[in-house]
């Protein structure tokens, strides 16, 4: 854990185009549009300090495409998408169109507190004409009853049926201080026998020495965002899952979680930077 303050700020209020934040410059790591000049030079910046973070980035992406593909053929229907992000190459709603099976419906809700991630998932869902069964709704996962209430959520999620709750990469923007197993409890309890939660943090426990101090400087430097961030050991997240039922393989590095390639060298090199896991919940 780094020794940052354990609180994470209030929500944003408004565009911060003095700040960089999380959901830009993610956007900047995977080569999206969707950030600001703020956003490139911090990035570049903690680049050097980090320069496996546009790999890390990547790799967390791809275990999102790989986990909703799991949730469909799994039977899941319905995605619950928090800290969603700015919508990039392989949203949730796209994985979901292209993987599931002809003349079925899913529905997905995004969730994002950040106003260009809100906004941007507006136009795209426009654009792609998913507007009837995929929403955003901007709100802080901190304030779980409002996401659960919203309209968008209702119209969306029927919460008597399985969801699959999607924390990926989002929890180490949530402090001690915020009660992250609580929040994490919250979403479970509400949600129906057969449900997934899906959870990615950024981590360094398993890496060497050198890597553990790049990741801690690069994990400081965000103090200085709109989103200071908590790195985690494998300890402190595997209870995180609660009595729900691990699926498969278990609590992984990333690439590790039902791999589909082989990994090159740059793709090894970044493998110990993340916990992933996926956890079912029982029948009662
Ligand atoms: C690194 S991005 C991850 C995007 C996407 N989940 C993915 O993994 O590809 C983290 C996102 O979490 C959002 N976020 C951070 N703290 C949040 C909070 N308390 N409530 C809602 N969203 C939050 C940020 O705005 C950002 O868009």
């Amino acid at each position: 854990m780094t020794d940052l303050n354990d609180a994470a700020p209030d929500a944003p209020t408004g565009v911060d185009t003095e700040k960089p934040s999380a959901a830009r410059m993610y956007d900047w790591y995977l080569g999206g549009t969707q950030n600001w000049a703020v956003d490139r030079e911090f990035g570049k910046k903690v680049e050097q300090l980090f320069p496996l973070i546009k790999e890390v980035a990547r790799q967390n992406r791809q275990f999102l495409g790989r986990v909703v593909k799991a949730a469909l053929d799994a039977g899941i229907r319905q995605f619950l998408d928090i800290g969603s992000g700015v919508p990039t190459v392989g949203n949730v709603h796209e994985v979901v169109r292209d993987h599931l099976p002809a003349g079925e419906r899913a529905t997905v809700v995004y969730v994002d507190y950040e106003p260009v991630a809100a906004a941007h998932a507006t136009l795209i869902l426009e654009e792609h004409a998913a507007t009837n069964w995929a929403g955003i709704v901007q709100e802080d996962l901190r304030n779980p009853e409002r996401i659960l209430r919203h309209e968008t959520t209702r119209r969306l999620l029927d919460l008597g049926q399985p969801v699959c709750l999607l924390m990926i990469a989002v929890m180490h923007f949530v402090g001690d201080h915020d009660r992250p197993v609580d929040l994490i409890r919250h979403y479970q309890r509400k949600l129906a026998p057969g449900s997934w939660l899906a959870l990615t943090h950024l981590a360094c426990d398993d890496a060497s020495e050198e890597d553990q101090a790049a990741v801690r400087r690069f994990a400081d430097a965000y103090k200085n965002t709109s989103n200071p961030g908590w790195l985690r050991d494998r300890g402190e997240i595997e209870p995180w899952f609660g009595d729900w039922t691990m699926v498969e393989p278990g609590l992984t590095h990333l690439p590790d979680w039902r791999p589909d390639h082989e990994l090159n060298a740059v793709e090894l090199r970044a493998r110990p930077f993340w916990w992933c896991g996926v956890a079912e919940k029982p029948a009662t």
